[in-house]
């Protein structure tokens, strides 16, 4: 590879988010690998507690796959891919840019500077690229299905997915909000993971109510606060919703 990496790296909160270059300046891609440290090893840990072996979970929008390969790794680490049990990833994204992105495997190296050194075990430095970049390991790129291009909203999978993680999205979707709303509550017959950004979600106003969820917490995972001061206080929680 002799272009360079087509993003950027910036530090929120301590944590490097990845900007992507996108034809489109909207909606973003920033994303960032152990973006929801609580939440997603929280929803992992879930993941293991369950009896069933089998659990499908879908990514969406996964942008250039740094969710669901967090949560790939955090998965291997905590042994679902093993012993009989079977754990599906689905990750979709609108964008073709991005999910070419997301199957190249290629990282800037300063997005998993922050991860613990277990983690960044699961990366390879890629001699051949013009700056510093990683891949991740074939053991969990190769655990994530990377699905064609293509909206959520015309999404339909043989099958329904037990978790569906739709964070960062509906902050973009203006009018096609309910819309998103009606079709994660159509892809999941066990969870739905929004991240709270203003008075819409959590446990005080359930946008799943009518499908037939229920706010449920996660061990660990840090709730958004019923009244926040600014919505920016929830940007960093996840809400799960289950039936
Ligand atoms: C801010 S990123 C979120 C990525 C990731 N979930 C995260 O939080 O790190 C938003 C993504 O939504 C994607 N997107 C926008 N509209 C979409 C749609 N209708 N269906 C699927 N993805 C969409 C964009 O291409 C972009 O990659």
């Amino acid at each position: 590879m002799t272009q360079p990496w087509p993003g950027n790296v910036v530090e929120i909160d301590g944590v490097p988010h990845i900007l992507p270059h996108n034809d489109k300046p909207n909606p973003p891609g920033i994303t960032a690998f152990l973006r929801y440290p609580e939440f997603q090893r929280s929803l992992v840990r879930a993941i293991a507690a369950r009896s069933a072996p089998d659990f499908r979970l879908l990514v969406a929008p996964g942008s250039i796959g740094c969710e669901a390969l967090t949560l790939a790794i955090l998965a291997k680490e905590a042994g679902l891919f093993d012993g009989g049990r079977s754990l599906v990833i689905d990750t979709l994204d609108l964008s073709a840019r991005f999910t070419a992105l997301a199957r190249q495997n290629l990282y800037p190296e300063s997005a998993i500077r922050h991860l613990p050194p277990a983690m960044k075990a699961h990366f390879n430095a890629c001699a051949q690229s013009s700056g510093a970049l990683v891949s991740a390991a074939d053991t969990v790129h190769g655990c994530v299905n990377i699905l064609p291009r293509g909206s959520l909203l015309d999404f339909q999978p043989a099958e329904a997915y037990d978790a569906v993680l739709c964070v960062n999205l509906l902050q973009y979707a203006g009018e096609f909000r309910p819309a998103f709303l009606d079709k994660l509550a159509s892809l999941s017959r066990g969870m739905i993971c929004v991240n709270r950004i203003d008075q819409a979600f959590g446990a005080a106003n359930n946008p799943f109510h009518d499908a037939g969820f229920r706010p449920v917490g996660l061990p660990g995972n840090r709730e958004p606060s019923p009244a926040p001061r600014k919505p920016a206080e929830n940007w960093n929680c996840i809400s799960v919703f289950a039936r």
